[in-house]
């Protein structure tokens, strides 16, 4: 008896199967009418088709992965990249070279460049920005006067996100013009991505003027805030001195592109998800006065009446319940995407290379299969007695793996400090012209909230 002969056969692996297609598809359109006219719903009634299954796009075949922890092995294989029609209409209009949409190599470069101004240790450094902005934003409003949530929202997010991480006196004025131009480059945005009719945007339309106008100054703002920074010769400990101390594999300076695209890339998504969160957080206060209660006694206790540091927000566990309940029901990034870069498996289902993924953790966070009353708003289910029973990977607002959002410490520390005095100094009423529906956009967030904010 030889060696070769005792050693146990090897276990077989099953061949991996084909995903079910979903059902609903109609002739040429396939199940892209159902994803345009009520996408939420469409990617909510998915997993009850499979945990992975097929959809018709047109032509194209699209894997949508629908069980929790399957979107989980997704985002922490790093075989799936960042590509995809979506993603080159994006880099078209922000760059090519930012780490949103860099992957590889260029990508773990750039992680490792951004990541400490983001590190936990790093936030508290923020905390007197936040803090003055989000009194100043109480402050601004005056009770009983309208306030137009989505504009309110993004010039506080953009202030924030530009005061702390491109430090520097001049961001005053330069936020105020930043708010405004990426505000519109998101709109339009969103429109070239599900209605990519190429020729149509280059129409001297008054839409298409307006857009480029902005996309234009969003990059020339840009530029200055480099320029400026290196005319200034100072050095202040930010991401963007980050940046421009940054070398490349080869120990040389990274491009001025590299530069640029960096900046837009943590710029654009740092502000359109804070205002879009900052928004639902708004209605969610409105619809639901008694969390808006709790929220404001829990800060008076800590806080005895003075108005709230960035210091106190660690003790806030319930008003950090409440940010993180809004992030499950209406989670800014409602949709994800990813390319197959080999022929692979997902949970025994087989993923040819080249194969464009997609998943939504809106849907994914309102499974009743992973939540009890999924549908409810109740900030109680993230207490630890409670929240041990969600399975893994069913809440991951700001993903995982290599992807997963730099700023989750940074967004967290914001939005619960926001809450927290906007709770505690007024509660809130919808005036009539309000609309409350969910807007889908690149993300979510109520159409057009206006409220009038009443003393408390
Ligand atoms: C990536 C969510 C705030 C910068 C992501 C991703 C998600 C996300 C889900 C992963 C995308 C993917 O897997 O493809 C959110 C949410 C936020 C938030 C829900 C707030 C409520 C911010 C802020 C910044 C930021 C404030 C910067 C100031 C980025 C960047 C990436 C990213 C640069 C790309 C990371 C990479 O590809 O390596 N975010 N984000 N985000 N986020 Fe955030």
């Amino acid at each position: 008896m030889t060696v070769e002969s005792v050693r146990p056969a090897a276990p077989e692996v099953p061949e991996p199967l084909e995903p079910p297609v979903a059902g609903g598809r109609v002739p040429l359109l396939g199940h892209g009418w159902k994803l345009v006219r009520d996408p939420l719903a469409f990617m909510a009634q998915l997993r009850d088709h499979g945990d992975v299954v097929r959809l018709r796009l047109g032509p194209k075949t699209v894997y949508a992965v629908t069980a929790p922890a399957l979107t989980g092995a997704l985002a922490l294989n790093p075989e799936f990249i960042i590509a995809g029609p979506l993603w080159e209409s994006l880099e078209g209009l922000l760059g090519k070279e930012g780490v949103a949409t860099a992957n590889g190599s260029l990508h773990r470069r750039q992680r490792r460049i951004i990541q400490p101004a983001f590190r936990l240790d790093a936030i508290p450094g923020y905390g007197p920005i936040m803090e003055e902005e989000a009194h100043a934003l109480t402050e601004r409003w005056k009770s009983g006067e309208t306030i137009d949530c989505t504009s309110e929202s993004f010039r506080v997010a953009v202030r924030i996100a530009a005061r702390c991480l491109l430090r520097g006196d001049f961001m005053d004025e330069r936020a105020e013009r930043l708010c405004v131009a990426l505000a519109t480059v998101f709109r339009g945005m969103y429109r070239r991505m599900v209605v990519p009719a190429g020729p149509l945007y280059r129409l001297p339309l008054p839409a298409n003027r307006q857009f480029n106008r902005a996309l234009a100054d969003l990059h020339l703002l840009v530029d200055e805030i480099v320029a400026e920074r290196r005319a200034s010769g100072q050095k202040p400990d930010d991401l963007l001195t980050a940046l421009l101390e940054a070398t490349d594999d080869n120990g040389d300076p990274i491009g001025e592109q590299e530069i640029h695209d960096q900046v837009v890339a943590i710029l654009t998504p740092g502000s359109e998800t804070i205002a879009s969160t900052i928004m639902s957080l708004l209605q969610i206060l409105t619809e639901h006065p008694e969390h808006a209660d709790k929220v404001r006694e829990e800060v008076e206790s800590v806080t005895g009446g003075r108005p709230v540091a960035f210091d106190d927000v660690r003790k806030l566990t319930y008003t950090n319940n409440v940010v993180v309940e809004t992030l499950r029901l209406l989670p800014a990034v409602w949709i994800l995407t990813r390319r197959a870069v080999a022929d692979t498996e997902l949970g025994g289902y087989r993923i040819p290379a080249g194969a464009d993924i997609i998943y939504s953790p809106y849907a994914i966070q309102r499974d009743p299969r992973s939540y009890d009353r999924n549908e409810d708003f109740d900030p109680d289910r993230w207490l630890p007695e409670r929240s041990k029973d969600v399975p893994k990977f069913a809440m991951s607002p700001f993903s995982n793996g290599n992807r997963k959002c730099p700023s989750d410490h940074f967004s967290m520390a914001l939005l619960s400090l926001l809450t927290a005095a906007v709770a505690t100094r007024y509660r809130f009423e919808q005036v009539s012209g309000s609309n409350d529906a969910t807007r889908i956009g690149i993300t979510l967030h109520p159409h057009r909230l206006l409220l009038r904010p009443l003393p408390r």
